[in-house]
């Protein structure tokens, strides 16, 4: 197994999931430029780590992320422009381009405090689950910036366009349910939960054609911007890539579990491929 060693990151591989966790918590998990640095690495690194099937993004100490670290990633890099930009590069980087593109599913588990640029990881993130108790803000309006990066957009593009503009508007702090009714996350569920529920949906995830599920997040995130034809032609060529790079031939293989063997319900189950059972299959995948 792959050894990661970081100084503001904490990363576990179990059971087929990563947890990439932010681990400042003295700091409520305020993220430094060596912080951005390191979960940029991270991440990359555990992208191609046949060890993980499914990637978690959470927090250390009892909180998500409490945003940029207003010290270290702002004040401090105020008269370094050379190091602010290399910085908010990778920042960008692992929040959104690697997480938004990632090759595996991802889950982000918020507990505590998610606020300002922790919007980013959480919305780039495919599923997100949180205790009904954390605290999600976007304060930025109550230090006279914007919600920049990406931030504004993440937002307005994931929740009805009043709830983006109230609470950007307002910066106000809203719980686990009320970013579930508007949208924000999956689910909320009590803070006790929290991480086995987190686990339940990586174990769902991992009874998945690791293949079909990669191309199926690609649609849903791809085809919101593109055209009615547009949509149709992408998602044929994506349909007949999925035939071409599913090892376990899931296609056929629910044909035939279906018609022929009347073993296999897919509106309920997930397939058991070549007689195998859902459980074997939620295994890693054997290295090359
Ligand atoms: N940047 C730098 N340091 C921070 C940040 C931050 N974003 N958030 C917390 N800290 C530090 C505090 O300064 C404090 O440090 P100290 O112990 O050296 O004094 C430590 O973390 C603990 O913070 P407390 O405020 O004592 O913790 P508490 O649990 O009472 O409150 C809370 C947590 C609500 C998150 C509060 O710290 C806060 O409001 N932080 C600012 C959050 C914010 O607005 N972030 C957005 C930044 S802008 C952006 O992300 C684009």
């Amino acid at each position: 197994m792959a050894d990661y060693k970081y100084e503001c990151v904490k990363v576990k591989v179990a059971d087929g999931i990563a947890w990439a966790c932010l681990n400042r918590p003295e700091k409520r998990n305020a993220m430094s430029p060596t912080l951005h640095y390191e979960m940029d690495d991270a991440l990359a690194r555990l992208e191609v780590d046949d060890d993980v099937r499914v990637l978690v993004v959470t927090g250390e100490g009892g909180n998500f992320s409490a945003g940029q670290d207003l010290q270290k990633f702002f004040r401090e890099l105020e008269k370094n422009p050379a190091e602010r930009k290399k910085a908010a590069a990778a920042a960008n980087r692992w929040r959104w381009e690697r997480l938004y593109g990632y090759d595996k599913p991802t889950i982000a588990m918020v507990h505590g405090y998610c606020v300002g640029g922790a919007f980013m990881q959480l919305l780039a993130c495919d599923f997100a689950i949180a205790a009904e108790n954390a605290t999600f803000c976007l304060s930025e309006i109550n230090w006279g910036i914007l919600p920049g990066a990406l931030v504004s957009k993440a937002v307005a593009d994931m929740v009805l366009p009043r709830h983006a503009l109230y609470y950007a508007c307002l910066g106000e702090p809203f719980d686990g349910a009320e970013a579930a009714r508007i949208g924000m996350i999956n689910y909320a569920v009590p803070g006790a939960q929290l991480e086995t529920a987190t686990i339940e949906l990586a174990h769902k995830l991992m009874q998945k054609s690791p293949a079909v599920l990669r191309a199926t997040k690609q649609a849903i995130r791809h085809v919101r911007t593109m055209d009615v034809p547009q949509a149709y032609d992408y998602l044929a060529e994506k349909g007949k890539a999925i035939k071409v790079g599913d090892r376990e031939d899931s296609y056929n293989t629910g044909l035939r579990q279906f018609l022929d063997e009347k073993s296999y319900r897919p509106t309920f189950q997930s397939f058991r491929l070549g007689g195998t059972s859902s459980a074997a299959r939620a295994k890693p995948a054997a290295k090359k």
